[in-house]
């Protein structure tokens, strides 16, 4: 595996897991400043910027719980946008497989852009497995940890392989796809996320309403 976490403006590298996409290999370029600052923009948008990251297993209701927070947020008046697992892998990340190192690279691309939403002051809802921890720690280093909040959607593998909303258990149990999350790959719990939520004891909207508790006062201005 291959790949750094790369800290920013100095080209730093911070953590070096070796893999094959993500490298730096680009050289002679310079860092040039906005004239815009994040306040101007929260104040432009009224609010902070901050990425809520839904991680969990497959049908543990990242997509459901992700699509609707944004719904709730638009219609509060936000400025919100989801990136959703599936839809990114049918653009940015297609040319990637479920293997380990393919994973890290999905996920330092959507931090990426996270990060890029974050700065022009959107707020972003993700919804990606996200099954190893240390990517999820180059997520929040590549976003800035003041702007990441870990939500766990904690549902249990049994009631995620019940509902088994789009077959793939189904076709994971038969040997059909390999690398599956929960079946023939890890998945790694987060130790100590902002937010856990269990979808097999909340409903739809009682999960958004506990993730708009606890975000809410992370990003709304006063
Ligand atoms: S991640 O591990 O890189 O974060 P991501 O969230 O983008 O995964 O994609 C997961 C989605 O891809 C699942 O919801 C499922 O629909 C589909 N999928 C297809 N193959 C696999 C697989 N081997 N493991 C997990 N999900 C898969």
């Amino acid at each position: 595996m291959v790949d750094s976490i790369v800290e920013r403006r100095t080209n730093r590298l911070v953590v070096d897991r070796r893999r094959k996409h993500g490298e730096v290999v680009s050289g002679n370029i310079t860092w040039t400043e906005t004239k815009v600052t994040p306040a101007e923009r929260a104040q432009l948008l009224g609010h902070e910027a901050s990425t809520i990251w839904l991680t969990g297993l497959s049908g543990s209701g990242k997509s459901t719980i992700a699509y609707e927070l944004e719904k709730q947020l638009i219609w509060m008046g936000h400025v919100a946008y989801t990136l959703d697992g599936d839809n990114i892998r049918f653009g940015l990340s297609r040319d990637l497989s479920f293997a380990p190192e393919d994973r890290t690279e999905n996920i330092r691309r959507i931090a990426e852009v996270c990060k890029l939403f974050n700065d022009a002051g959107i707020l972003v809802v993700t919804a990606f497995i996200s099954p190893y921890r240390v990517d999820r720690a180059m997520a929040r280093e590549i976003v800035g940890a003041d702007r990441f909040i870990e939500t766990h959607l904690a549902t249990a593998i049994e009631v995620c392989e019940e509902r088994d909303p789009k077959g793939l258990y189904k076709k994971a149990r038969a040997g059909a796809i390999s690398d599956f999350t929960g079946i023939s790959a890890p998945y790694e719990s987060p130790e100590n996320p902002s937010l856990l939520v269990d979808t097999s004891r909340m409903s739809v909207l009682e999960s958004v309403s506990e993730i708009m508790r606890v975000v809410t006062p992370r990003f709304r201005q006063e």
